[in-house]
């Protein structure tokens, strides 16, 4: 049995949530992730301070730096054994590993996990959301910044609104809940479609969440300008709609949430930047390559692939992950004087 403490870091967080980057790849080109479109360059331009503004150098890791579905199975099993019981893939984008369905099977059938997520951009869902549904996925969270075809084609670098929504309607037919929708807000950019995307959410019956932009974009073009934060974001929708807020007994939920009260929707508002809820942060992740980082803000990485391929037994592994954990940040620095960015952004890290 898991007691609360087999991965407590130094903080005294427990960690439960395991989330997977199976890839690094990625087919979309979001400009507040991996800003190298036309777009981009044009929205950021003069938006910036270029000394900071120093474009990270990123290649895509050869496939064999990836690791196996069998060695995140195990990593997974000895995982769960010491408290963690939620998963959530995501990449670059996952869908484009190849038969991501195998590895939900493999980790629905690890004792102790009771919860697997996926979040996606939509772009290759529907083709492999019956496989996915069938291996036991449940949940799934899709990226989706605008409502606008120019607009989303400008902030993703693809034209795919339209398979976005085919994706939401796949996943409800299939029975997917909860469906949660993510949109990114940028000024400028998205935030005078907020009310949209919130009414788009009350018809189609899903959680919309907004969410604030942080700096871990690959130009570092992020500046505190370009956020919206919660409280405008509320102001804004509030304004167009009814809102009560939903108690959520789960403390270690990244989202506030608000019920529309014409729904049944809900609106939900992720605001790492102005309301950080590193306090309660039960989470860890596992890069593609096999380094776990312990804070999506975290300078160091800690490598989990040579101990799983260099022979280590099951023993081994747990001192290893316990000596990491414990030296999990407390919280971000964003906004502070002392922030550094990451080197690796978003599109490695996983959402
Ligand atoms: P589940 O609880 O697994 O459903 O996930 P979630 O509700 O936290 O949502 P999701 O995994 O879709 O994450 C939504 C967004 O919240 C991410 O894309 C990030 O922008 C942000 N986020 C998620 N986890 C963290 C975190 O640990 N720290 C910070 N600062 N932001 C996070
Ligand atoms: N700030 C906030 N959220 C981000 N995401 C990606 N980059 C950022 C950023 N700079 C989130 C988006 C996407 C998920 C994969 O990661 O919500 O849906
Ligand atoms: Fe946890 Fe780091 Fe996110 Fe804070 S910024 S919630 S400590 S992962």
């Amino acid at each position: 049995m898991p007691t609360p403490s087999s991965l407590a870091d130094s903080f005294g967080r427990s960690i439960r949530d395991l989330r997977i980057s199976i890839t690094d790849r990625c087919n979309f080109r979001c400009l507040y992730c991996l800003p190298e479109t036309e777009e981009a360059a044009n929205f950021y331009r003069g938006r910036f301070n270029p000394d900071k503004a120093k474009p990270i150098n990123y290649s895509w890791k050869p496939r064999d730096h990836f690791l196996t579905y069998e060695e995140i199975e195990r990593l997974v099993r000895i995982l769960a054994r010491l408290g963690v019981n939620k998963i959530r893939l995501t990449g670059g984008e996952p869908l484009l590993r190849r038969n991501v369905s195998n590895l939900v099977s493999r980790l629905a059938g690890v004792p102790g996990i009771d919860d697997i997520a996926l979040t996606t951009n939509g772009f290759l869902f529907p083709d492999q959301a019956a496989g996915l549904h069938q291996a036991g996925l449940r949940r799934v969270t899709f990226s989706i910044d605008s409502l606008d075809p120019a607009n989303f084609k400008k902030i993703t670098g693809r034209d795919g609104l339209h398979l976005v929504k085919e994706s939401i309607r796949v996943a409800k037919d299939l029975g997917f809940a909860p469906i949660k929708l993510n949109a990114v807000v940028i000024r400028h950019l998205n935030d005078h479609e907020l009310v949209e995307l919130a009414r788009f959410a009350q018809i189609e019956k899903v959680a919309m969440r907004f969410i604030e932009f942080m700096p871990l974009d690959s130009s570092r073009a992020w500046q505190r300008d370009h956020v919206v934060g919660k409280a405008e974001i509320l102001e804004r929708v509030g304004s167009a709609m009814r809102l009560s807020p939903i108690r959520d007994e789960n403390e270690s939920t990244t989202a506030q949430r608000w019920m529309i009260e014409d729904g049944p929707a809900e609106i939900g508002v992720i605001a790492p930047v102005t309301e950080p809820f590193c306090g309660h942060c039960n989470r860890i992740r596992l890069t593609a390559d096999g380094q776990i980082r312990t804070c999506l803000f975290s300078l160091g990485e800690h490598d989990i692939k040579e101990s799983l391929r260099g022979g280590a037994d099951d023993q081994a592994v747990i001192a290893r992950l316990q000596a990491i954990i414990a030296q999990k940040e407390e919280r971000h620095h964003i906004g502070e004087a002392d922030f550094a960015q990451p080197d690796r952004t978003m599109s490695y890290i996983g959402g």
